[in-house]
């Protein structure tokens, strides 16, 4: 039933783009109006001149075209190219008004999406874009990067299931730049845009299955199936290896459902091993391959979408198999703590006390709050096995979505140099996350009666209760979390997605790890 398509095969040539024959060529426009000011956008690489000698110039002078972003325009058998159809895709303003920054790397990104999802919804295999230069901040190989990310995140639907589906994937990408840039960055950009692209979309492949088929023990094996064809070892363990571990605030969210719970271990190493005292980074994803809230049981409506309990999970399966293909000088671990949260006869129950890995007792209030309960057993394990430096990501709270909006996901850190190491690879990564404060007047919502903590926090800022009680058990290890509930599935599709699953967090985490390569 699942079919997955044939990667798409990735090139860049050097060329002039009035002289490219391609099928369908993609050239980026960018708004160089001001406020109301009325000037035609510019055509990226094309200068002004080469502009006014092909169909383009008669078109952008008109005023049809506003090259607002996203905004898109084909052309057929265009004068003065040498392709058979041009394709305008706008990335917005020159200059944002305010800031007199022009079109983000971010926005050139959706953009090249959003060619790619035109080209595939009429038919189209063969997509040629021309690097643009110039027309974005960001270097061209950053540029040529995000081109390729967003082409191949486009290249992605969710209907897997459907036994009509129709292969609309992309069979080539083309990229054409000017021989003057510099070659060498670019096409190690170009593939990492592979890279990164394809493990983001391998994460959505795994967030998109359903939970009857992707259960926990389904789970570890695609994750061991991705590190053994990538070189990384992993171990998948149940519940014997909880139980010896007294992973009791795991065991518990795990004990009302027949599906075993698997725990996830995936570690890299890189080539020569590094220095003792080095760092050692600890990704932690939640693993809830289906989330009923238990005893605690959630509404009817909507439930089928917790499906996508296990996006953080997924999001570190796929940041591993991209720290294998990119090889930093750092070691990973990744661990995943995958269960179904389900209530029956032998479910956990509001009121219960849990005992955690570390020793600390936590009073169950709500059984829909059983995020917070793999995931302190999981952190625990983490700095057991040696991490110094943690991050988890976790589709942890409704609440992420009440605060931010789906237009950011939330973090945490209790640390600010790791912090900082975070916020230096958002712009590269791309992904919009936003710091919420963690500090300790939060604590005495968490405080139980009867046990050191209670699972959950009570009416007002229930992401960062959420948060505060992970920190219990991350304790001085510098530490991230992730809250990715708001971002980590789309329900409307958008010119450059699908609808379903986003896959976020791959890049940052990604970019998180590398930061710290030697
Ligand atoms: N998996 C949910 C959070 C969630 C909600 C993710 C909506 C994606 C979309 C989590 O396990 C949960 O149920 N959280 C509760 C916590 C509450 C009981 C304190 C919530 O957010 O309502
Ligand atoms: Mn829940
Ligand atoms: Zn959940």
């Amino acid at each position: 039933m699942r079919r997955y398509p044939e990667r798409v095969k990735t090139e860049i040539r050097y060329a002039i783009a009035t002289q490219v024959p391609a099928e369908l060529l993609v050239l980026f426009t960018v708004d160089q109006s001001l406020g109301a000011g009325s000037a035609t956008p510019a055509v990226f690489p094309l200068t002004e001149a080469q502009t006014l000698h092909t169909s383009v110039g008669e078109i952008l002078t008109s005023g049809e075209f506003k090259s607002a972003a996203n905004e898109t325009l084909l052309i057929h058998a265009p004068a003065g190219l040498a392709c058979k159809r041009l394709l305008l895709v706008g990335v917005g303003k020159a200059a944002a008004e305010g800031t007199g920054k022009g079109p983000s790397v971010a926005a050139l990104r959706r953009a090249a999406g959003t060619a790619a999802r035109f080209a595939r919804a009429r038919g189209s295999k063969d997509l040629a874009i021309a690097l643009p230069q110039t027309a974005v901040e960001g270097t061209d190989a950053e540029v040529a990067r995000a081109i390729v990310e967003g082409v191949l995140i486009a290249d992605f639907d969710p209907d897997t299931y459907k036994s009509d589906r129709r292969d609309l994937s992309l069979s080539t990408l083309t990229l054409f730049a000017s021989e003057r840039v510099d070659q060498a960055a670019v096409s190690a950009a170009l593939a990492e845009g592979v890279i990164l692209g394809e493990a983001q979309n391998f994460a959505r492949t795994l967030v998109n299955e359903p939970g009857n088929v992707l259960t926990p023990t389904v789970l570890g094996d695609r994750a061991a199936a991705m590190c053994k064809q990538h070189g990384l070892k992993c171990h998948v363990y149940s519940t014997d290896k909880l139980k010896s571990l007294k992973m009791g605030a795991f065991l518990g969210v795990t004990q009302g459902t027949y599906e075993p719970p698997a725990l996830i271990v995936m570690e890299y190493e890189p080539h020569g091993g590094v220095p003792a005292g080095s760092p050692v980074l600890g990704l932690v994803g939640k693993g809830i391959t289906f989330d009923t809230g238990g005893i605690s049981i959630k509404p009817a409506e909507g439930m089928e979408k917790m499906k996508y309990d296990m996006a953080g999970g997924a999001a570190m399966i796929g940041a591993m198999q991209a720290i294998a293909q990119l090889k930093p000088n750092v070691r990973v671990l990744g661990i995943v703590c995958a269960a179904e949260n389900m209530p029956s006869g032998r479910a956990y129950k509001p009121g219960d006390v849990l005992t955690a890995m570390s020793g600390k007792t936590i009073e169950v209030i709500n059984t829909d709050a059983e995020g917070r309960l793999v995931l302190a057993d999981g952190l625990h394990y983490a700095k057991t096995l040696g991490a110094t430096h943690l991050i988890d990501a976790a589709t942890l709270t409704g609440a992420v979505a009440i605060a931010l909006g789906l237009h950011n996901a939330g973090a945490f850190s209790n640390d600010d140099a790791t912090w900082d190491h975070f916020a230096g690879v958002l712009d590269r990564a791309g992904e919009p996350f936003w710091r919420l404060p963690l500090g300790d007047e939060y604590r005495e919502q968490i405080r139980s009666h009867i046990a050191d903590l209670m699972n959950t926090g009570g009416r007002y800022g229930g992401a960062i209760t959420a948060a505060m009680f992970l920190k219990e058990f991350a304790g001085d290890t510098p530490w991230i979390h992730l809250d990715i509930a708001g971002l980590a599935w789309i329900d409307d599709a958008r010119p450059w997605i699908a609808k379903g699953p986003s896959g976020v967090g791959v890049r940052s985490i990604t970019e998180w790890v590398r930061s710290y390569s030697a």
